[in-house]
């Protein structure tokens, strides 16, 4: 309950903070491997980034659903790098088809609402046919995100009926006050 009340009041915090710097977060791609455990289910057409400028990384990636699916369920993983990979506090199970009808989950909603207008995967279930992420970036004025400088990877595992099918795993490069960065220059 208490951990509960303070976790609400520092996130106030932060995102009060964010909003009087706007623009103080650099957040880039740095990796995308995709992988498919059951290719008679899923198969990946394309899955890589594309660097367009220093600061913008785009993400592609097409998929497809052999057949239609009506029960999708992801499991999000954050690692932060510090020797390796190490497990870092995020880490959670979502119902896809759930989460689509009414976006439940906070943390996912956040990832959600920063893709969604690059994807055709904004619907809920079946899924079946193309997935399409297209020439996804960060736009960091909708980055609200508690997290430190550091480099990140979040592995998503996906699974139908609850059986793992594919990953699609994203490397990323999180810089969290660029204005203190740049006065220090
Ligand atoms: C994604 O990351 C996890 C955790 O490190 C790893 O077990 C898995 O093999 C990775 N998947 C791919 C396709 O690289
Ligand atoms: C792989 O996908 C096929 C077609 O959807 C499905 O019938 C089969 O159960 C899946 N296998 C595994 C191990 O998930
Ligand atoms: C996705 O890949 C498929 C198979 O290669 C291709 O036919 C389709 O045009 C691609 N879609 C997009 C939007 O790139
Ligand atoms: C979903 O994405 C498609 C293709 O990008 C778009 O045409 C459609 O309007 C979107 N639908 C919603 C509900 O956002
Ligand atoms: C999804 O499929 C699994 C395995 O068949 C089942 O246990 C689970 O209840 C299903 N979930 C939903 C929301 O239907």
């Amino acid at each position: 309950m208490w951990s509960k009340l303070l976790f609400s009041a520092l996130f106030g915090i932060f995102l009060a903070a964010n909003f009087e710097v706007n623009d103080a977060v650099l957040f880039r791609f740095t990796n995308f491997v995709c992988k498919s455990y059951n290719t008679s289910a899923f198969v990946f057409n394309n899955c890589r980034l594309k660097a367009v400028s220093r600061e913008r990384v785009l993400l592609n990636m097409n998929g497809t659903v052999l057949h239609s699916v009506n029960n999708v369920s992801l499991h999000a993983k954050i690692f932060k790098k510090a020797n390796g990979f190490q497990p870092w506090v995020l880490e959670g199970s979502v119902d896809a088809c759930r989460f689509l009808r009414k976006t439940y989950n906070p943390f996912m909603r956040i990832v959600y609402n920063l893709f969604k207008e690059f994807s055709n995967i904004n619907h809920t279930c079946p899924f079946v046919g193309p997935q399409i992420v297209k020439d996804f970036y960060l736009k960091p004025e909708l980055l609200r995100l508690p997290f430190p400088t550091g480099d990140y990877m979040l592995w998503m595992q996906w699974f139908f009926y609850n059986r793992p099918q594919f990953d699609t795993n994203v490397s990323f490069a999180y810089v969290e006050d660029l204005l203190v960065q740049k006065k220090e220059n």
